[in-house]
């Protein structure tokens, strides 16, 4: 029998209809929690249901599309998922977020608003309204945010991004002040460089460049960052709070950036092989 932490309790995990989300979303139904997944896109979220609801599970998932950066959404989400039967509203994961690349000097407002309505409003506002519900039924759950290794080092084109992250580690040690009295921990899991649907398709051999790049030679897989947020969520964590944990290879303690790499290889052209063709293949899957 698996360790089942999680039964007769409800996590609501933003941004899950792939990705990183989704692999949080597989993990605490394997530890016997209903979940209640949120997308924008409604087709992710249909493809994601159909695997999760797989019959092997007493557990369900249910979907929700929507923005999660709105606020009147995330009211309803967290009433639906405070209505689910014989099970209370104890995790909550803000997982969706919003990667923009852009030149410092050529970011503009709209792309900015973007990055602040997702990343920081979504956050807030679903942290607020849930840990209230949690509060109203008197359930001490906990709360996982999602940051970002941007968030601790800086990484060329992403400032606004990385800002928002770090915001994000900062939200998790001022929440413990209002939330620690109820008995709701907050934490933050900050991923690395993540292979996702998303990564693979952004960069050409993504798995290959990052296995360089961090100190343990792997790219980190969603099943990685998964792992962390479902202790951070058990009872075994019971006594952490206001943390940030990193899940990145190491690449935070010591790791160059795509960009140092580069600049390095064109400083010396000798070791042009170093970044793409010298990269080993590492499969989707397994990361390795
Ligand atoms: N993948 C990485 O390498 C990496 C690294 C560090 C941090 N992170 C963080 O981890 C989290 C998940 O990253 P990911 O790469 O799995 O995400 P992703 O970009 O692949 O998106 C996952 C899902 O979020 C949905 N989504 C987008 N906008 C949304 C919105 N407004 N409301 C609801 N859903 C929305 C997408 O449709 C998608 O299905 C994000 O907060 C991201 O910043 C990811």
């Amino acid at each position: 029998m698996n360790y089942q932490p999680f039964i007769g309790k409800t996590a609501i995990i933003t941004g899950a209809g792939e990705g990183i989300g989704f692999a949080i979303a597989q993990h605490l139904m394997n530890e016997g929690a209903n979940v209640v997944i949120n997308d924008i896109n409604p087709d992710a979220i249909d493809k994601a249901l159909a695997k999760l609801n797989d019959g092997h599970h007493d557990n369900v998932a249910y979907g929700m599309p929507g923005d999660a950066g709105n606020v009147e959404f995330i009211r309803t989400m967290v009433e639906f998922a405070d209505s689910i039967e014989d099970s209370n509203l104890e995790m909550i994961v803000p997982n969706a977020g919003l990667t923009e690349f852009g030149d410092f000097f050529e970011f503009n407002p709209d792309s900015f608003q973007k990055v602040v309505d997702l990343n920081l409003r979504g956050t807030f506002f679903l942290c607020q309204i849930g840990a209230a519900k949690m509060r109203d039924n008197g359930s001490q759950g906990n709360i996982v945010l999602i940051g970002s290794n941007v968030g601790e080092r800086a990484y060329l084109n992403l400032a606004a991004y990385g800002m928002s992250k770090a915001a994000i580690s900062m939200l998790a040690k001022q929440l413990t002040l209002p939330l620690g009295p109820l008995g709701i921990s907050i934490n933050c899991v900050s991923p690395g460089a993540t292979l996702t649907e998303r990564t693979a398709a952004e960069v050409e051999d993504y798995a290959g460049t990052w296995a360089i790049l961090n100190p343990n030679g792997r790219v980190g897989t969603t099943d990685d960052v998964a792992h962390a947020v479902s202790f951070l969520l058990s009872p075994q964590s019971r006594h952490i709070t206001g943390q940030t944990l990193l899940v990145d290879g190491g690449w935070t303690a010591y790791g160059p950036s795509p960009y140092t790499a580069e600049k390095i290889k064109n400083a010396n052209p000798s070791s042009k092989n170093t970044t793409k063709n010298g990269a080993r293949k590492v499969s989707i899957e397994t990361g390795k």
